[in-house]
């Protein structure tokens, strides 16, 4: 068995996609299988924390024991996870948030006419940097996933939403990222100071994350 070494924390955990609907039948979303939100969610519930999951659509069970809010849309996500986080000791933010929704959802189907269609978008709200915004001593983490000047677009997204830590996962690297079982990380911390980790499955990629997050809590004369 696990050392329980969360015991007493309350931890939030986003995961999966948002889903914004355009119309009844038709929404804007992305390929977030949701697989690594769920797999850190597990890990720390194993090691005696409680976990709150704000999820959006995903096609996976639940972890045993872990307190589940469903939700569609990045505002709901933005609602649930700001909510949640009032009585949290940290924040994982793994969910692909959508960066923009439709300005507004039509009431009926929309009808095919003319060659081509416009969708008017607007932003959404950036959860991972609200709970940021308000997190006091508390511990932020998030993901960014980039295809370019990665580690610099990582380290200024760190900071910009006031994370304590940041997993990269690069699409340049086979097997990481999106939708499979496998995972290739670096952690970017707040000092500057990094870990790389080879290839690995998204349930040890995830224990990896949870000894990060509870190196922060641990005091660092034990390091
Ligand atoms: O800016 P970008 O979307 O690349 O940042 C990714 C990180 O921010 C992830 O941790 C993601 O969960 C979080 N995020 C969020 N709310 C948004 C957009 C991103 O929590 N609206």
């Amino acid at each position: 068995a696990k050392k329980r070494n969360l015991t007493g924390k309350t931890i939030l955990v986003t995961a999966g996609p948002t889903i914004e609907p355009i119309d009844p039948v038709r929404y804007i979303s992305n390929f977030s299988s949701g697989k690594m939100g769920y797999a850190i969610a597990a890990e720390l519930k194993e090691r005696g924390a409680e976990v709150i999951l704000v999820t959006g659509k995903t096609a996976l069970t639940p972890p045993d024991g872990v307190q589940t809010v469903d939700v569609v849309t990045a505002e709901q996500m933005f609602r649930a996870a700001t909510k949640a986080f009032d009585r949290c000791d940290a924040a994982v933010m793994c969910a692909a948030v959508a960066d923009y929704t439709p300005q507004a959802v039509a009431d009926t189907k929309i009808k095919k006419e003319g060659s081509a269609w416009n969708i008017a978008l607007q932003p959404t709200r950036d959860i991972a940097a609200a709970i940021g915004a308000v997190k006091g001593t508390r511990l932020v983490a998030g993901f960014a996933l980039e295809t370019d000047h990665e580690r610099a677009n990582a380290q200024s997204k760190l900071e910009r939403k006031n994370m304590d830590f940041i997993v990269l996962n690069s699409l340049q690297d086979d097997g990481a990222g999106f939708g499979g079982n496998t995972n290739k990380i670096t952690i970017l911390r707040r000092d500057g100071s990094e870990t790389v980790f080879g290839l690995k499955s998204k349930t040890e990629v995830a224990a990896d994350i949870v000894d990060e997050i509870e190196a922060f809590w641990a005091p660092k004369n034990a390091r």
